[in-house]
């Protein structure tokens, strides 16, 4: 395998890596550190075909930087498709500037050769200058910048208000470990996706939707089956133009 320039081997990700991968992965995105160990372990388990990670090893099990890429169909800027795509980037701040990010860009680049694709494409933050830097001394030319827009569609009214992507897992961690055996939900896959802003309940997508259960959590291990109370929808629907509706209008009063 290919040397980085100041001697990292440069390979693809292996099981051994887990732990160094899931650091380097946490530094790179700290928003959302709970995400990181079922995507890699699910990513282990199945190496997806159009994927690949490639890390730089140190030589001492400890890893230096890792990149993540993929196939696109489309890229903005490039006019072939599929295209290889630059989806995350990373060397340890102790060895930066020696030459380890290109070694990894260029593997990734081989990756994408090898497959078939004519062009790579890649995205960085607007205000994140040395990424700019090291794409462009690595021949990448800018196509483009973004403006990213977020609306929210009113969906929820107070005092019910939708869990925050970084806040679910925590939620559903505290069902499971609620619920007792014959309770409507033991066993099944929950998704916390809102709460009441003023009271313990709890809004659970349950089975991969369309059904969805209210839930009124109550911070202990249960034993009788009747709790935490519990309340199924037949789908979010039904849940936001009864109860949330109730909710809203005893708020008011
Ligand atoms: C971007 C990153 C991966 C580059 O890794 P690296 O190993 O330092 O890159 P290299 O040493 O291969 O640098 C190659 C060239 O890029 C340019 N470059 C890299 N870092 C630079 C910096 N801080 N300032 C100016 N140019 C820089 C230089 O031309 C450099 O060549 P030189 O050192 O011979 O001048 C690394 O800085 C990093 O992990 N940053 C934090 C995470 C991040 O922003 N990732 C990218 C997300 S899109």
């Amino acid at each position: 395998m290919k040397k980085a320039s100041n001697d990292l081997e440069v390979r693809p990700v292996i099981e051994a890596d887990r732990g160094e991968w899931l650091r380097m992965r946490t530094l790179l995105w700290p928003d959302c550190p709970e995400e990181h160990p079922p995507e890699i372990d699910t990513w282990l388990a199945r190496r997806p075909m159009d994927q690949e990670v490639f890390v730089a090893a140190r030589g001492d099990d400890r890893l230096g930087g890792f990149l993540e890429c993929g196939a696109r169909a489309w890229a903005e800027g490039c006019r072939t498709g599929p295209v290889g795509y630059i989806e995350g980037w990373w060397v340890d701040p102790d060895l930066r500037r020696h030459g380890v990010g290109a070694a990894l860009l260029r593997a990734a680049e081989r990756w994408a050769q090898a497959r078939g694709y004519s062009e790579m494409a890649s995205d960085a933050d607007v205000a994140n200058d040395v990424s700019h830097a090291a794409h462009g001394a690595a021949g990448y030319e800018e196509v483009g910048r973004a403006v990213l827009f977020r609306k929210s569609l009113g969906v929820y009214t107070l005092p019910w208000a939708p869990i925050d992507r970084t806040a679910q897992p925590a939620f559903e961690r505290e069902l499971r470990r609620e619920l007792p055996k014959g309770h409507a939900l033991f066993g099944k896959a929950v998704r916390a996706i809102a709460r009441r802003v003023d009271r313990d309940d709890v809004l659970f997508e349950v089975g991969g939707g369309p059904r969805v259960a209210t839930v009124r959590l109550t911070y202990r291990e249960e034993t009788d089956p009747a709790r935490p109370v519990t309340n199924i929808h037949e789908s979010f629907e039904a849940f936001r133009t009864t109860r949330m509706r109730e909710d809203a209008d005893e708020e008011k009063r």
